[in-house]
C-alpha cells in the first residue's frame, strides 16, 4: 500500500467528511487541515510543518497538552481490562473513582455525578434535571429557563436554546429552524462591560447587568423558571469575564426566587481560568455544574453534570441516558489527565503565565486595530476596532490567517481573538504568541 500524499489525504477528506460548522468554500481551495501529531503546546500538519497551538486543540480542551502518554497508556490498559459498561446500574471501579475525585474538586457540596460524553449532552442533562428536580419537588410548573446573550451552551435542542445569538454562533441554531430555541426560554444581558447594552461603566454601574438578568426573570414569570445558566467566564461569546460581584449577584437573585444555578464550566473548569473551576474566582457555589472538554484535556469523549445531594437525591429517578455514560475507559482518561493536572501544579501555572499573556496582550492596545484587551488565566482575547458591525470574515479572518502563516493557532470569533493555550504553555510561548499577533495586526492593518 502507497502512502497517500498530502494532496490526496486533503481530496479524500472533502470527498467524504461533512466538516462541522465549516463553510465548504473556505476549505475548497487547500482542503481541510490534516494534524499528524502534537507534543505540549505544539502540533505538526501532514506537510511537517510546526505550529504553536494557543487554542488547546482549538476548543479550549487539551489542558495537559498534546501527546500525553500517560494518559493515553491508562486509556489502553483499562480498555484492554474493561472497555465499557452500560450506564444503567452498572458501572466500574474506574467511574467511581472519577466521581469522587470530581466531588473533592468541585467546590460546596458538589458531589453526585451524572457521566456523558459531550458538554451539549452534560448542559441538556442540567436542564432536565432541574426540571426533574422541580417536579419531585411538587413544583412541576417550573420549566423556563434564562440564559445570557452571547453565551454559547452547546449544538443540542435545549443548550441551542440557551446559546444566545451574537455575530460568530447564532447562526448555528438555522438546523433547527423555528423550532429552536424551544419555548420558555429566555435570554439576559451579558455581563459584557466593554459593549455594555446599557452604555454603563462599573463600579458606577452598580451591576446593572445582574439588575437586568433579575428583571428578565421577573418577566418570565419566576415561579416558572427552573434554571439560570451562566459560564463563569463566557467562552466562545468573546472572553467576558464578569465584573466582581456578578456572580454572586447572580446567586442571589436565583436563591430569592427559589431557582436553581446551572454553572457551564466546560471551557473554565479544571485550571483554563487560574483556579480549579470559573466560579471559584467568585467562592460561587452553584445547584448543578457541567464540565467536559478539559476533563480528559480531549483525550477522550468524556462529561459529567454534577449537582448537590439535595437535588440527586430528592430525585426517585433521573431521566435521562447515553450510552456512552460513564465510560470506563474514559473514565481513566480523565483520571490521568486531573492527577497530571494536579502533579504538575498546572492550574497555578494556567494563572502566572495567563497573567504574563495578558500583561504582554495589554502592549497590543497601542495599535489602533484593537479595540480591547482582556482575560483570566489562559483565557484570552484581543477584541478588534472592527468587532461591533457584526460582519463576519472581517479583520479577525485576516489576523487569524497572517498568525497562521507565522506557525501560530488563535481563534478568530466575531470581531474578536480567541486565546485558550494548554495550561502548559510556557512564559516564552506567550512572548512567542503576542509577537507573532503584533506582526499579524501589523500585516492586516497595511492597506
Ligand atoms: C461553555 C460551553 N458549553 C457547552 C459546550 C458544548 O460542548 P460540546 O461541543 O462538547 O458539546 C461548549 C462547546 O464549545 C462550550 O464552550
Amino acid at each position: 500500500m502507497t502512502t497517500p500524499t498530502t494532496d490526496d489525504l486533503r481530496r479524500r477528506a472533502m470527498d467524504r467528511i461533512i466538516f462541522h460548522a465549516t463553510p465548504r468554500r473556505f476549505l475548497a481551495r487547500t482542503g481541510p487541515w490534516v494534524l499528524t501529531r502534537g507534543e505540549g503546546a505544539l502540533l505538526y500538519d501532514d506537510t511537517g510543518r510546526e505550529y504553536l497551538d494557543a487554542l488547546a486543540g482549538g476548543v479550549f480542551a487539551v489542558l495537559a497538552g498534546h501527546g500525553r502518554e500517560e494518559i493515553a497508556r491508562a486509556q489502553y490498559d483499562q480498555a484492554c481490562n474493561l472497555a465499557y459498561t452500560n450506564p444503567y446500574g452498572t458501572t466500574s471501579r474506574v467511574t467511581v473513582e472519577l466521581a469522587e475525585k470530581l466531588a473533592e474538586l468541585t467546590p460546596g457540596d458538589l458531589s453526585y455525578c451524572f457521566f456523558s460524553s459531550s458538554g451539549s449532552e452534560a448542559v441538556e442533562a442540567a436542564l432536565k434535571l432541574a426540571h426533574q428536580y422541580y417536579v419531585a419537588n411538587g413544583e412541576p410548573q417550573r420549566h423556563r429557563v434564562v440564559s445570557l446573550r452571547r453565551a454559547y451552551h452547546g449544538a443540542t435542542a435545549g443548550a441551542l436554546s440557551t446559546t444566545g445569538w451574537s455575530p460568530g454562533f447564532g447562526v448555528f441554531r438555522t438546523g433547527f429552524g423555528p423550532q429552536v430555541p424551544l419555548p420558555g426560554f429566555a435570554q439576559a444581558m451579558p455581563p459584557y462591560c466593554h459593549r455594555c447594552e446599557l452604555g454603563l461603566t462599573y463600579p458606577e454601574c452598580g451591576l446593572a447587568c445582574a439588575t437586568s438578568l433579575e428583571q428578565t426573570l421577573l418577566g418570565s414569570n419566576p415561579d416558572e423558571v427552573s434554571a439560570v445558566v451562566v459560564e463563569p467566564v463566557m467562552g466562545t461569546g468573546g472572553c467576558i469575564v464578569p465584573p466582581p460581584g456578578y456572580l454572586a449577584r447572580v446567586r442571589g437573585i436565583c436563591d430569592r426566587h427559589g431557582v436553581l444555578l446551572i454553572a457551564d464550566e466546560v471551557v473554565c473548569g479544571f485550571g483554563r481560568t487560574g483556579t480549579w473551576f470559573g466560579v471559584d474566582h467568585s467562592a460561587v457555589v452553584p445547584d448543578i455544574m457541567v464540565v467536559a472538554k478539559g476533563l480528559s484535556s480531549g483525550y477522550a469523549p468524556i462529561a459529567a453534570t454534577i449537582t448537590t445531594p439535595a437535588i440527586a437525591e430528592r430525585l426517585p429517578v433521573f431521566w435521562d441516558v447515553h450510552t456512552y455514560g460513564g465510560h470506563p475507559a474514559s473514565a481513566a482518561a480523565a483520571l490521568a489527565n486531573l492527577r497530571i493536572i494536579e502533579r504538575e501544579g498546572l492550574v497555578e501555572q494556567s494563572a502566572t503565565v495567563g497573567a504574563h499573556l495578558l500583561a504582554l496582550l495589554e502592549g497590543l492596545r497601542a495599535n489602533p486595530l484593537v479595540a480591547d484587551v482582556r482575560g483570566l488565566g489562559m483565557l484570552l482575547a484581543v477584541e478588534l476596532a472592527d468587532a461591533g458591525d457584526g460582519r463576519p470574515g472581517g479583520l479577525d479572518l485576516a489576523i487569524a490567517g497572517h498568525a497562521a502563516a507565522e506557525g501560530l493557532v488563535v481563534r478568530p470569533l466575531g470581531g474578536t481573538i480567541l486565546l485558550g493555550p494548554p495550561l502548559v504553555f510556557t512564559q516564552a510561548q506567550a512572548e512567542q504568541t503576542v509577537e507573532v499577533l503584533d506582526g499579524a495586526l501589523a500585516a492586516a492593518g497595511r492597506p
